[in-house]
């Protein structure tokens, strides 16, 4: 992973300078990869995707599904934070990765799931499932929870946690879907 993560850091800087690459986390022989939207403040803090609040739902995920954080490896679709000063406070504040952002980390994300050969793929979100299926009109509220398969890859589908705390009419199905994949394990 040395060599992938010097590359990216070292091309990040070319396009977006000295904003910090968080990259993905855990052992490449780990047989299931997580991967969320990008990292926000503290994950830009601590050089460590799915820490501060994120890691705390991380957290409950693995209870739910009997994992440790060791058995997966963890990364983002894109590697550095997404952010834009916001209007009242003017500071920063998390926003959908761009365009820009897109181009350059989601070919090197599907580099990264060639190096790491993961048995499955846990996406978290929309954005994760519509960038490794690299097909934006499928939608997380029609297949969370279900295995897909794609060009050799099985993908499992899950709400992004976040959304999850913000909408909590979708906690039971979110429980339900962790409950499924611990099942398939
Ligand atoms: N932290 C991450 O690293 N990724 C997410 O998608 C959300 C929080």
């Amino acid at each position: 992973m040395n060599d992938f993560n010097k590359r990216m850091e070292e091309e990040s800087r070319k396009i977006f300078g000295e904003r910090k690459v968080v990259f993905g986390d855990g052992s490449i022989n780990a047989q299931i990869m997580l991967i969320g939207e990008a990292p926000g403040s503290e994950e830009e803090k601590q050089g460590r995707p799915f820490v501060g609040k994120a890691g705390k739902n991380l957290d409950e995920f693995l209870k739910i599904v009997e994992l440790d954080r060791e058995d997966i490896y963890i990364s983002n679709v894109c590697k550095i934070r997404p952010f834009k000063l916001s209007k009242k406070t003017g500071k920063p504040i998390n926003r959908a990765p761009n365009r820009d952002e897109l181009d350059f980390f989601v070919p090197l994300l599907h580099e990264e799931i060639k190096i790491v050969k993961p048995k499955l793929i846990v996406t978290l979100g929309n954005f994760a499932l519509n960038y490794v299926l690299m097909d934006r009109s499928v939608k997380i509220g029609e297949c969370h929870g279900r295995l897909i398969k794609k060009d050799g890859m099985k993908i499992f589908p899950l709400y992004h946690p976040a959304s999850v705390i913000y909408d909590r009419s979708k906690g039971p199905v979110y429980i339900e879907d962790l409950h499924r994949l611990r099942e398939i394990l």
